[in-house]
């Protein structure tokens, strides 16, 4: 008799987490959506402003300044890490994805070649002492002139100046350009 209410224990737990709290790992994708949500939320209107007063030249030194304040500043307010990453870089000293990142950027390729649109596409888990997030950044129309396959000459010229070794150039329409990146270092007990 013992041994049939084990067993009817095991079903009955099977795939149910065993630590108290272990579901605690969705606030944190919850947060992490936000920030990721924030980080594009506080760029494009400078990108587009930006490019409305000076043009995209001017906009390659705004989106070369204010894209790093914008993760510093995320950071410093939220306590998660904040950043950019791509596996075509345009500014490899910020933006080459750790092992991590890679695999899962690499998944996000695979997934949006599947269909799924670069909006949908996140992921987020804990590794070691930490959990991380990614959300996807899909090419938009507007990108096309700093990331397309055709740069105008005069933003050429810029690229070239601040980026030598830029890789971030003859993207589509609908590709995943790159992901915000965040992580943040949580106890056991958050888990
Ligand atoms: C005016 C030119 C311009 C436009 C338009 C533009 N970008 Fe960029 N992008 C840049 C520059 C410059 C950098 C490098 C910033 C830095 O130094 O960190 C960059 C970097 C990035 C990165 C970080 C990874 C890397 O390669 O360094 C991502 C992701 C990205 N852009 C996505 C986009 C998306 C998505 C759009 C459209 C919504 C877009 N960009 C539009 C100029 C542009």
């Amino acid at each position: 008799m013992r041994r049939v209410i084990y067993a009817m224990f095991v079903v009955a737990t099977a795939g149910v987490p065993l630590v108290p709290g272990a579901h605690a790992g969705e606030p944190l994708e919850q947060e992490a959506a936000e920030l990721a949500r924030e980080f594009v939320g506080r760029l494009k209107p400078q990108l587009k402003q930006a490019m409305a007063e000076g043009g995209p030249t001017h906009a390659v030194e705004v989106c070369a300044s204010e894209a790093p304040r914008i993760a510093e500043s995320l950071s410093a307010e939220s306590g998660w890490e904040v950043r950019r990453v791509s596996l075509r870089q345009r500014n490899a000293s910020r933006a080459t994805p750790d092992r991590w990142e890679r695999a899962v950027l690499q998944q996000f390729d695979q997934r949006q070649l599947a269909g799924e649109k670069p909006a949908d596409i996140h992921f987020g888990e804990f590794t070691g002492e930490s959990y991380r997030y990614m959300q996807a950044q899909g090419v938009e129309g507007v990108c096309l002139v700093c990331h397309g396959e055709s740069v105008a000459a005069a933003i050429a010229t810029t690229l070239e100046k601040y980026y030598p070794d830029d890789r971030a150039t003859g993207y589509h329409m609908g590709q995943v350009r790159g992901a915000i990146s965040v992580q943040k270092p949580v106890n056991q007990e958050q888990r």
